[in-house]
């Protein structure tokens, strides 16, 4: 069956699904997105990836075209004529089309795009039980100003020349630091270290963006008596620190046994890495964090 794509309202095929050249998403990156996941029809989080889409919306003053419950209804929709199960979804937002110059005022309307496919396995398999290689790279996260990963913004490009840089190395993929020089975040992941039973991870301050992911671990992580940190992380103190893994909703948890081709852990996951995911694993079929595809979804369910 070929997928269908949702663009403002309607479904069309993969290949007849498109956006105007003059969309000021395409011509300046304006625009923002979300990523989400189904587990076995229940969409996991969608309360705060779509609350997390009203934030980048209202930072940049883009005015959502449906209200978030619709936006809501329009996924599940989505998916039931696509007729997955287990996927991955992403929903775009773009600014719209209009003038050729930067200016959004010149942009009647915000466009909404939604598309899912089956659910992959990002980095694959072996990654998954044998850890991820990583680089630091010499490409810096932006400052925390209107730029800022903060906003999952469709401007990805530090991220695009940092998986560059991973390749060049045989890395599969990257960490940037912030513009001091402490650790930010990896191209499409938040980054946590374990040092003895403390969890670490930087803080909205490195220029990171807030992932949904990384909320659920540091919740998971207090749940078993951890002491859970926001700061500043030094490259030295990623890697030395005891484990090291990254998280998001595309990746879910991944351990990380190589930065600079140092080996950490041992070359191994961590004990605790794998706690972490297996107790992940545990949140993403329970009910209580998901939305089921065969539902009608009200306001409370999708605002703060
Ligand atoms: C730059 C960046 N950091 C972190 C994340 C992880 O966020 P989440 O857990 O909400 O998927 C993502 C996800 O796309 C990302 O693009």
């Amino acid at each position: 069956m070929t997928t269908k794509i949702f663009v403002d309202g309607a479904f069309y095929n993969k290949d007849d699904a498109k956006i105007s050249v003059y969309d000021h998403g395409l011509l300046y990156g304006d625009g923002i997105y979300e990523g989400l996941r189904c587990y076995s029809g229940y969409v996991f989080q969608m309360k705060e990836h779509l609350n997390r889409l009203k934030r980048s919306a209202n930072s940049l003053r883009i005015q959502l075209p449906y209200p978030l419950e619709k936006i809501g209804e329009f996924i599940l929709e989505t998916l039931k004529i696509n007729e997955l199960q287990n996927a991955y979804i992403r929903l775009l937002i773009t600014r719209g089309v209009g003038n050729i110059g930067p200016d959004p005022s010149t942009c009647k309307s915000a466009s909404l795009i939604i598309i899912v496919e089956d659910l992959p396995n990002v980095h694959g398999r072996s990654v998954k039980e044998n850890g991820l290689s990583l680089v630091i790279a010499s490409t810096r996260r932006d400052a925390v100003d209107a730029t800022s990963h903060e906003i999952k913004s469709l401007n990805y490009l530090n991220s695009v020349v940092a998986r560059m840089e991973a390749n060049e190395y045989g890395a599969d993929d990257a960490i940037l630091l912030d513009p001091r020089g402490f650790v930010s975040e990896s191209t499409i992941c938040n980054v946590f270290i374990i040092e003895k039973n403390t969890l670490v991870t930087p803080s909205p301050s490195n220029g990171i963006l807030q992932g949904i992911t990384r909320q659920m671990i540091m919740d998971i992580a207090r749940e078993l008596n951890m002491e859970v940190k926001q700061s500043d992380i030094t490259p030295f103190q990623l890697i030395n620190a005891d484990e090291v893994f990254l998280t998001g909703t595309h990746a879910e948890i991944v351990g990380v046994t190589r930065i600079n081709n140092i080996e950490l852990s041992g070359g191994e996951i961590g004990r605790t890495t794998r706690n972490l995911i297996h107790k992940f694993q545990e949140k993403t079929v329970n009910p209580k964090y998901s939305t089921p595809i065969y539902k009608n979804i009200n306001k409370d369910e999708v605002t703060n």
